[in-house]
């Protein structure tokens, strides 16, 4: 029986032969598309190509797209693991003609793939077509010979397919399995087809329009093909079973976490498997594309669907997390197809511990709130809005997550409350559904690359230029040409300046031309590799055609490279210390510092920040020179190089080595990068970090100073030393000595000065004069200032020996507060309540009462300015 690995090959494999290039998947994170949160098609790689903004060496492609239908026009969260197939991740195997065939060839390759290569028996297929769609409706009958029978038109969406609500879009055809029919079900078009029996398999899109967003349709270019069949299903169809969830990937982490978790997948405890193992899918290849679980947008959605699949965990009484436990048994499944997964395996376990220990903390309490508040509630019954939101905002339960927790006893959450009491953070979370926000103006930049071509990037070798400006854009208008103090965006035919990529800012400097000059701002990349400059005119007139000379800002670019190849020791020195978990989140080098992102659970210690800066000193030391190679990004990858996860790469990349390993053979640090470096380590010079701190949840930020920055933050940090050391008189070595005397010198003074100040309490002063008399009974009674309630107690005692019988009240004044001790020597015990005293003295200054025993008692009141009067009160008390 085929496996999934082998369904996926014989696929890719199927389609090459017929001369389609095999492209491998695009990151989950759309590149170059900010109205798309997620990859959720197979097409959405090649969008700018079917609208013909973009070109490509190609015309037929094939591909196994990863695809995450998790919020969105197409969303899928809600059904996963009560259905037999739907999925949050899964794999869509596609064919492509860009402009070369269209729907009888895609018909004929369809029906050989499925019928002759997969083997499928004619008699269980069937087709829908558009309902108007007669020509594929002929098709059908002459290339696959079905009868007219297992042909449906059908009207509407289902037969009508789009990325989103702008994009290409088309008619389409669909092909359906018949699993037989002890399944309930009917036909597509038919009362019963929402039933399992028929199974969509492929849907084949007759690619023709581009849908604008103000709801009018563009034809494309030309006609085209896009086409996707869920691997999973297929599978499924393939391996003689109904239901995704028993396909052999499936099986095997359905039994990882049975294992795991000793509970077997049956009744109550099934979906919540199969959740699991559906949502550890797509939480994996979402980490493994540089996600990382937050509080908005992707982060958002990525967090939801762990926190859901967590919930499950914790229903099937996983004592621990469990889903970090089964990520190996994933990667083991799928990493040989999806070498990202392996290479991202430690980061993937390392972020699914922490969010399940996280949300552990609170997920219990949660649960017990839910239980209580469901309990009163019958079947069809609503939770209240306000609960759903409590459990958000106090126990980090996302709104689906509840829905989904109340479903199975057939409860619904009131939203309409829930949005109420979210009022407030409402507008921020609704933003979080759409795309990423930037303002979309690739395709006009596709257009105007196709113009002029990609610029031709010089600034590796040189700093200085002769170019041809080939586009001048003011205010989003490409012009023939730009004045004096007007800012511009100018594209040249070829530029020493970098643009902004990689984390590494882009260039700055001059432009001079015959009669005129002016300043670079900034270096932006658009449409892939146009490098677009903003200008500032200082003098003359710029225009299309003229020849220019362009000069890079030598002295920033200098620190700019420092900081970037820094980085990379950095980085490599990270995993040395820290782990192999260290992935790199993100980056930011510009000719003043560097800021270096990485996933890493604590704040690291003293110990561990001086062995990273040593390390990367060690190696700007051995001053070798710095290797650039170009290869291809498999070979790449393969040859060690870390590859940032879900960045793109081209057809060929940029391999930079730098230093020797520092322990054995080996080289220090390999990426993929595409950035301006130094020539040799020792260019760097000096390597020193000033900060270290958290920026999220497992994520920590390091920024450092190279070359002749860092030497001016050690002298600056050698100057504070240094005044010291003048100002105590002493080297600056034994600064340190110096201040652990003055500090331990303090504290005995302290201790000297309360020493002294209760002696003079006891023996000096007011005591001088003795005890009064009361009635008979030998009272000493005193205010002592600048003493605070707990030193009265010893003070008391002392009295209390020098008056042999008697009674002993106290009122400390410190800070504007008295505080009242009374104490009573033994033989008077029974005679006098202590506590009573104390009461009556704290009540005359305004306090509120006192505590203690018979013998001895204590209290505190606010207002110090009426002491005597508390003196008084006692006296009082005695007569
Ligand atoms: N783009 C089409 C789909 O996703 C093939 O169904």
């Amino acid at each position: 029986m085929p496996s999934l690995n082998d369904i996926r090959k014989t696929f890719l494999d199927y389609f090459a032969a017929n001369g389609h290039e095999v492209v491998s998947s695009s990151s989950l994170v759309p590149q170059n598309d900010p109205t798309l949160m997620f990859t959720n098609a197979g097409m959405v790689p090649f969008k700018n190509v079917f609208t013909g903004a973009e070109t490509r060496p190609y015309k037929r492609a094939t591909t196994a797209q990863k695809v995450v239908r998790a919020g969105g026009k197409h969303n899928d969260l809600d059904n996963v693991g009560y259905t037999a197939r739907h999925h949050t991740f899964f794999e869509m195997l596609g064919n492509f003609s860009f402009g070369d065939y269209f729907k009888a060839e895609a018909i004929e390759h369809a029906w050989k793939l499925v019928t002759k290569e997969y083997g499928l028996n004619p008699d269980r297929l069937m087709a829908t077509v558009y309902v108007d769609d007669d020509e594929a409706f002929a098709l059908w009958k002459k290339i696959a010979g079905l009868p007219e029978s297992r042909i449906a038109r059908i009207a509407g969406a289902d037969n009508f397919w789009s990325m989103g609500d702008t994009g290409p879009c088309g008619p389409c055809t669909e092909i359906f399995y018949d699993h037989g029919d002890h399944i309930w079900g009917g036909p597509p078009g038919t009362p019963e087809e929402d039933g399992d029996r028929f199974v969509e398999i492929w849907n084949l899109v007759f690619m023709q329009y581009d849908q604008q967003e103000d709801g009018t349709r563009l034809n494309l270019p030309k006609p085209s093909i896009d086409t996707g069949m869920g691997l999973e299903r297929v599978a499924a169809v393939m391996q003689g079973v109904h239901n995704n969830y028993d396909v052999d990937l499936f099986r095997n982490l359905i039994s990882a976490s049975v294992s795991e978790t000793g509970v077997a997948a049956e009744g109550e405890a099934l979906p919540s498997h199969r959740v699991i193992a559906d949502h550890l899918r797509s939480t994996s290849f979402l980490i493994a594309d540089g996600v990382t679980p937050s509080n908005e947008g992707r982060g958002y959605v990525l967090r939801r669907i762990m926190r859901r699949a967590m919930r499950h965990a914790y229903l099937l009484g996983a004592e621990t997390p469990l889903l970090p436990r089964l990520a190996p048994v994933l990667v083991r499944e799928m990493g040989d197809h999806y070498g990202e997964l392996k290479r991202a395996e430690a980061t993937i376990v390392e972020t699914l511990r922490q969010e399940e220990e996280r949300f552990r903390r609170t997920l219990g309490r949660g649960m017990n709130l839910l239980d209580d508040a469901t309990r009163n509630l019958a079947e069809g019954g609503m939770l209240a809005g306000e609960t759903a939101f409590k459990l958000y905002d106090t126990y980090g339960f996302p709104l689906d997550l509840t829905q989904d927790a109340v479903r199975a006893k057939g409860l619904t959450v009131d939203v309409d409350g829930f949005e109420t009491a979210m009022e407030a953070q409402r507008n921020r979370a609704r933003a979080n559904w759409t795309g990423s926000g930037e303002k979309f103006v690739a395709t006009e930049w596709f257009g105007l690359r196709d113009q002029v071509g990609a610029t031709e990037f010089v600034g590796y070798e040189h700093l200085g230029a002769q170019a041809h400006a080939r586009v001048i854009v003011r205010d989003g208008e490409s012009v023939s040409e730009g004045l004096v103090g007007e800012a511009l965006q100018v594209v040249f035919d070829r530029t020493p300046f970098y643009a902004e990529g990689g984390g590494q800012a882009g260039d700055t400097g001059r432009l001079s031309w015959q009669g005129g000059e002016g300043r670079i701002v900034d270096t932006q990349k658009q449409a892939g590799d146009l490098y677009v400059h903003h200008v500032e005119i200082t003098d003359g007139i710029l225009a299309v055609g003229d020849l220019v000379h362009l000069e890079v800002d030598g002295d920033k670019r200098t620190t700019t490279r420092s900081n970037h190849s820094a980085a990379h020791l950095l980085h490599a020195a990270l995993k040395r210390v820290l782990g192999p978990h260290v992935a790199q989140k993100g980056q930011l080098v510009d000719a003043e510092r560097m800021r270096f992102d990485f996933s890493h659970g604590a704040p690291l210690s003293p110990e561990e920040i001086e062995r990273l800066e040593a390390e990367v000193n060690a190696v700007i030391l051995q001053n070798e020179a710095a290797r650039t190679e170009l290869m291809a990004p498999e070979a790449a990858i393969e040859a060690g190089a870390v590859a940032l996860f879900g960045e793109k790469y081209g057809e060929e990349v940029r391999v930079l080595t730098l230093g020797h390993a520092l322990e054995g053979e080996g080289r220090f640090s390999v990426e993929l990068c595409g950035g301006t470096h130094v020539a040799r380590t020792g260019d760097i010079a000096l390597f020193k970090i000033v900060s270290e701190s958290g920026i999220a949840a497992g994520v920590r930020r390091i920024e450092a100073l190279t070359g002749e920055a860092a030497r001016q933050y050690l002298l600056e940090q050698a100057g504070v030393a240094r005044a010291l050391a003048d100002q105590f008189k002493v080297p600056v070595a034994q600064v340190g000595a110096r201040v652990e005397a003055l500090v331990n010198e303090r504290k005995r003074l302290e201790k000297e000065l309360a020493e002294a100040k209760r002696a003079l309490a006891v023996g000096g002063g007011g005591a001088a004069s003795g005890p009064e008399e009361v009635n008979g009974v030998k009272l000493i009674a005193r205010v002592l200032e600048g003493v605070g309630g707990k030193d009265l107690r010893p003070l008391a005692e002392d009295f209390k020996k020098q008056v042999g019988s008697g009674i002993v009240a106290l009122v400390g004044v410190l800070e504007g507060k008295a505080a009242v001790t009374v104490a009573i020597t033994p033989d008077l015990v029974g005679r006098f309540n202590a506590a009573e005293l104390a009461k009556a003295a704290v009540i005359a200054l305004g306090g509120q009462g006192a505590g203690g025993k018979p013998d001895f008692a204590q209290g505190g009141a606010p207002d110090a300015s009426k002491a005597e009067a508390g003196l008084e009160a006692i006296r009082a008390a005695l007569v």
